[in-house]
């Protein structure tokens, strides 16, 4: 790729080159952001060079990574579409691994047949129906909270297997392969975090060796739903069919990933981030439970202020102009969520955490166009029926040490809550 023609791009300090593909980064999110804000207000795009990556322009604005999601015509995803040193997804190929193939790998004509497969699984009516579901799975991890008498990581103990066990029952996968599915999500999305990365493997080892198994798995899931349907999403996908033909086999596989990996950790963090935020803006919760009918709004704000999905790249299919820069053809442009859902632009006071604000709406979370998140309306149900049950039932909550963040590029927040509380 050759970099933007335009003169305003900034090249950053040194010290700042990994800021958005250096996992370690994404540990101190307070300081990432400061520093993100300062580079936000006085340039609206940065330019990374580094020895690994072949150059990308980040984008920090709301209002230019806004304009990139809703022109699909222009900028595609590719199967490159998440950030990995270039010499990663030749060794990954080599490896034998299939090409990405996933919604979130598909442009055009192509991602749109095949989204439609499981689309209408997650309209916001179809989501409804699993409400009596969520709300039941939510009591179970209340009952939970209430059993582990007072104190607890709230991140590891109640988020990630309430979340969890939500996407698998809409999925149907049992629960005893539930450990299985966490253990291979973390492979693909948090293999350069060693608390989840396997003992002395790398990022890549990592990735490949969940895909591989991955891959057994959902073999034997198709067989089995194709033998005998059921009302789940396992079945939707196994026996989904694009223009008249069974999905093929890559495109299968992937769509079981996509669908298996992108929905936990992500809701996960967001609520388990969006607690922190309260417990560290003790007058929000305040908020919150004097006035009840704030938690749809409450949710959201846990959503924009986590950003779990820290980016998503773009490349231009044709010479582009983005944020004032004329891109050439092949071009690529990183959009920074977090940064965009922090610009002051788009949310007043963006950096206060505030549960009541009424410019919400404009989070860009989710993503927005064709790719916009498809499992966003489950996410919200999540965490508002936690958040709604917890700020009815407890007396108490207070943090009781350091929450920590993971150390990933891509999805990441709160893995590790300690909180201490009292239910009334
Ligand atoms: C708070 C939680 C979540 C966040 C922050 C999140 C964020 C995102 C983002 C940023 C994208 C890409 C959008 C774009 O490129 O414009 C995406 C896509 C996607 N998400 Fe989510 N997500 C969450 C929860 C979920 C859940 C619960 C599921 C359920 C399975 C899910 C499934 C997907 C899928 C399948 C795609 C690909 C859509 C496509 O490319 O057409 N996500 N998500």
């Amino acid at each position: 790729m050759s970099a933007s023609r335009h003169a305003q791009t900034i090249q950053l300090d040194p010290s700042d080159v990994g800021l958005f593909h250096d996992p370690a980064e994404w540990e101190d999110m307070v300081a990432w952001h400061d520093r993100v804000a300062t580079l936000r207000r006085e340039h609206r795009v940065v330019r990374i060079d580094d020895p690994d990556y072949e150059p990308y322009l980040a984008l920090l604005r709301h209002a230019d990574i806004f304009e990139v999601e809703r022109n699909h015509d222009v900028w595609h995803n590719t199967t490159r579409v998440t950030l990995a040193p270039d010499s990663f997804y030749e060794q990954f190929l080599g490896m034998g691994m299939p090409e990405p193939k996933s919604l979130v790998h598909l442009d055009g004509h192509d991602h749109r047949v095949h989204r439609q497969v499981a689309n209408d699984w997650f309209k916001p009516a179809a989501t409804q129906r699993w409400q009596a579901r969520i709300d039941d799975i939510a009591d179970e991890f209340v009952q939970r909270m209430r059993d582990l008498d007072g104190s607890c990581d709230f991140a590891v103990d109640i988020a990630q297997p309430y979340t969890l066990r939500v996407i698998m029952e809409i999925y149907g996968v049992p629960r005893e392969d539930e450990p299985l599915m966490l253990e291979l999500t973390q492979g693909v999305f948090g293999g350069s975090d060693p608390e989840f990365a396997g003992e002395g493997e790398d990022m890549l080892m990592s990735a490949a060796a969940s895909v591989f198994k991955f891959i057994q798995y959902f073999n034997e899931v198709t067989e089995d739903r194709r033998a005998a349907p059921r009302d789940d999403l396992a079945s939707i996908i196994a026996n989904g069919e694009v223009e008249g033909h069974l999905i093929d086999d890559e495109h299968r596989l992937w769509y079981y990933i996509i669908v298996a990996t992108a929905g936990h950790d992500t809701t996960s963090f967001a609520l388990a981030g969006g607690l922190q935020a309260l417990l560290e803006n003790p007058e929000q919760l305040d908020v919150l439970r004097q006035q009840p009918e704030l938690v749809v709004n409450a949710a959201e704000e846990c959503i924009r202020w986590t950003s779990p999905v820290r980016h998503m790249m773009r490349y231009a299919a044709v010479d582009a102009e983005v944020a004032g820069h004329v891109m050439p053809a092949g071009s690529r442009v990183l959009l920074c969520y977090p940064s965009a859902n922090r610009d002051d632009a788009a949310f007043e006071r963006a950096m206060e955490f505030d549960i009541t604000r009424p410019d919400v709406a404009n989070l860009l979370s989710f993503g927005l166009g064709p790719h916009f998140c498809l499992g966003a309306h489950f996410a919200r149900r999540e965490i508002r029926t936690m958040l709604g049950k917890l700020a009815a039932q407890l007396d108490t909550i207070e943090l009781a040490g350091t929450p920590e963040s993971s150390r990933a590029h891509f999805v990441s927040g709160t893995k590790h809550l300690p909180i201490s509380y009292r239910f009334r």
